[in-house]
């Protein structure tokens, strides 16, 4: 047996995601898991040096267009719609769409990318969505079909520093991973796909509205391994209050990647 050439790299990707589902003990809120996360994520801004923009700068240019699959509140979207002639930004779900800043050449289709179906663009990017997708083939093949000169594809290749996740590892004692980049690499490999890769390393930070909401978050994150006093002791001994009355997380060393690639036909 060979341990990469005999490996049905979408079956290994499938069991992680499952493993990972079956850690929750319930339906996140109207079934949307980013519900709960949303306000917080709109507060993360992309610094004007941010790696991954740096990754697609050769790509950018006033007549291009891009779709960018689960682009959550606008963090790329929104700034590459400056860039671009068009964008359109794929995300299922509302409180997620409610923040996006609207644009004039900036069209929002409000469902998952496998229900989608947008016109192709020159550029498709998508950004940490992969990690609950539990049938990446499919998924993979309509980025590319959809991507008229480039796909991009980014996602952690380290441990999650996200605070309910070191918390989820430290109440339960370990935890299933999520997929990472490298398995992305190996999947694609076995599809005939040949990405470039680009990995970044950089320290890590989370901002949450308010200690009640952090606590809120993690709860829902960490799932039945919560444990309401150690948690809550946990968060106020590692959280740090800003001016702003929010607090944050630092979560230290996280590395992340992009595979990209030209579309084949
Ligand atoms: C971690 S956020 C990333 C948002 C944005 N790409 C960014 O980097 O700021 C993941 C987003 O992917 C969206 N998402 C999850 N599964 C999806 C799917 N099957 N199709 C499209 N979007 C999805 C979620 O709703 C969420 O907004």
């Amino acid at each position: 047996m060979d341990a990469v050439l005999d490996t049905d790299w979408a079956a290994h990707w499938r069991g992680l995601v499952e493993a990972r589902q079956a850690l929750r003990a319930e339906r996140a809120p109207g079934g949307d898991p980013w519900a709960v996360r949303a306000g917080d994520f709109a507060r993360q801004v992309v610094i004007p040096r941010d790696w991954f923009m740096s990754v697609l700068e050769p790509w950018l240019r006033p007549t291009a267009t891009l779709i960018d699959v689960g682009s959550g509140p606008g963090r790329y979207a929104a700034p590459l719609a400056r860039r671009l002639d068009w964008v359109t930004a794929v995300e299922p779900s509302e409180p997620m769409r409610d923040r996006m800043p609207p644009a004039d050449n900036l069209t929002v289709i409000g469902s998952s990318w496998e229900d989608a179906e947008p016109v192709p663009a020159d550029l498709v990017i998508c950004v940490h969505v992969l990690y609950g997708v539990a049938d990446p083939v499919p998924f993979l093949e309509k980025l590319e079909r959809s991507a008229r000169e480039r796909v991009f594809v980014v996602m952690r290749d380290s441990p999650h520093t996200i605070a309910g996740e070191v918390l989820g590892r430290l109440l339960a004692g370990s935890r299933p991973r999520e997929p990472w980049l490298r398995d992305l690499l190996l999947l694609l490999r076995q599809l005939g796909i040949r990405p470039d890769l680009r990995l970044e390393t950089y320290e890590s930070t989370y901002r949450f509205a308010s200690m009640e909401v952090a606590v809120e978050q993690c709860r829902h994150h960490v799932g039945p391994a919560w444990d309401e006093a150690r948690g809550r002791a946990w968060l106020e001994a590692n959280l740090r209050l800003d001016e702003d009355g929010s607090v944050r997380y630092d979560g230290g060393e996280l590395t992340s990647g992009v595979l990209h690639w030209t579309p084949r036909t």
